[in-house]
């Protein structure tokens, strides 16, 4: 069955820095079950069946993946799913105090599960679903950050054009 590991997140919506962790995390572990979760400290913009949908799109090039959610605590899907790790990105010293307390409260109610964290990729070092939705609201070019089938919803959503055919970064 081979090493398997969770992608857990609010993926509200996905953004091109979830992909870049995903494509190298399949370097590591023989599958990702990407898992969309409650984080109830977040006011979301997008429905779990949206979020699905999104993810459905963005990751069509993507094999050894699975897209799933779950209503409860990451440590025990994990254990339902025979998962040894649960996969985080960490992008600047910002995320760290969150990310530390949130992976040793997991390893207080689970110690067999392992969370592993790779450093986001240079280019989306201040990319965040939280800061796209807020360019896209007010017509900001987000093109770059995320995937094509997002920044459509995204333009849908606002009913803004958020794009201009130029990748920039
Ligand atoms: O993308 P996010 O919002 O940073 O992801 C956070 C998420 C959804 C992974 C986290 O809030 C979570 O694991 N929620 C499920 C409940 C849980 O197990 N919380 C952590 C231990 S208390």
């Amino acid at each position: 069955m081979g090493k398997v590991a969770i992608y857990p997140g609010s993926f509200d919506p996905v953004t091109n820095g979830h992909l870049d962790i995903i494509e190298r995390g399949l370097t590591i572990f023989d599958r990702i079950i990407i898992t969309i979760l409650e984080n109830p400290a977040k006011k979301l913009l997008f429905t779990v069946e949206e979020r699905m949908d999104l993810l459905n799109q963005s990751l069509t090039n993507f094999s050894n993946i699975e897209i799933a959610t779950y209503d409860g605590l990451l440590v025990d899907y994990a254990k339902q799913r025979n998962a040894q790790a649960i996969l985080r990105g960490m992008r600047a010293v910002s995320d760290f105090e969150y990310e530390f307390q949130m992976a040793l409260m997991n390893r207080r109610l689970n110690r067999e599960v392992q969370t592993v964290f790779l450093m986001t990729g240079l280019r989306w070092i201040f990319t965040s679903s939280s800061i796209i939705k807020e360019a896209a609201r007010f017509g900001g070019n987000i093109e770059s950050m995320v995937p094509p089938a997002v920044q459509k919803k995204l333009e849908e959503t606002f009913n803004k054009s958020l794009g201009n055919g130029k990748l920039t970064d």
